[in-house]
């Protein structure tokens, strides 16, 4: 029978940032199977431009970068520098991956539209607020992915309540073909299609 938790073969340098984050007690760092996802599906993207909602220590960051291609660019913002700052020890050195530390929202209202093929939404603006800011900046057959959709252990209150509203508006954007998995922390694939406008 198949084993999803097999073979992850995770990114070498995870070994280093999980012992980091746990000094630092960050306990919302994504799963495993998460990061197996992610690394997946950023093989699907050659020469990808990718975005990344909350850095935390870089453990997704690392499973990003272990899937884009050498022609792949990443952009990862942090407001918590102490957070962004184990990233950036492990993960600096690599020409692809530009880390900001500063507030998702701030950023997102600087990048031009329809501009990235992969976002990942992994902090409260561009998903549970900005929501269509952040839509905005995928390009025709981008992918938006988001985690944590199931219930969390140590989910903030009302956890439950915004993640309905969020998944019936991801429902109810026209330009958006998605699958919701409830699987790992519960994540949501949304894929935006040709008709951009309607975004
Ligand atoms: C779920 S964690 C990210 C985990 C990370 N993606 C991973 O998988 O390891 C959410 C992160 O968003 C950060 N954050 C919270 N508010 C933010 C904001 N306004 N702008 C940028 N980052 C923010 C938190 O400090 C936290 O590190």
């Amino acid at each position: 029978m198949m084993d999803d938790q097999n073979s992850l073969k995770p990114p070498e340098v995870l070994q280093h940032i999980k012992v980091d984050t746990a000094a630092l007690g960050f306990q919302m760092a994504s799963e495993p199977l998460t990061g197996a996802l992610l690394r997946t599906l950023a093989a699907t993207k050659p020469a990808g431009r990718f975005l990344e909602l909350g850095t935390g220590t870089g453990v997704s960051t690392a499973w990003l970068l272990d899937g884009m291609d050498e022609a792949s660019h990443l952009i990862s913002v942090e407001n918590d520098a102490d957070c962004i700052a184990v990233a950036k020890q492990y993960l600096g050195n690599d020409h692809r991956v530009s880390f900001h530390t500063e507030d998702a929202a701030v950023l997102l209202a600087t990048l031009p539209k329809q501009q990235f093929d992969f976002i990942f939404a992994d902090t409260w603006a561009g998903k549970y607020t900005h929501l269509e800011d952040t839509l905005q900046l995928l390009k025709p057959g981008g992918l938006y992915v988001i985690d944590d959709m199931l219930p969390q252990s140590s989910g903030p209150e009302g956890h439950a309540a915004k993640v309905l509203k969020l998944i019936a508006a991801l429902e109810n954007n026209a330009a958006l073909v998605l699958t919701k998995m409830k699987w790992s922390s519960g994540i949501i694939i949304a894929a935006c299609v040709e008709s951009h406008s309607k975004l």
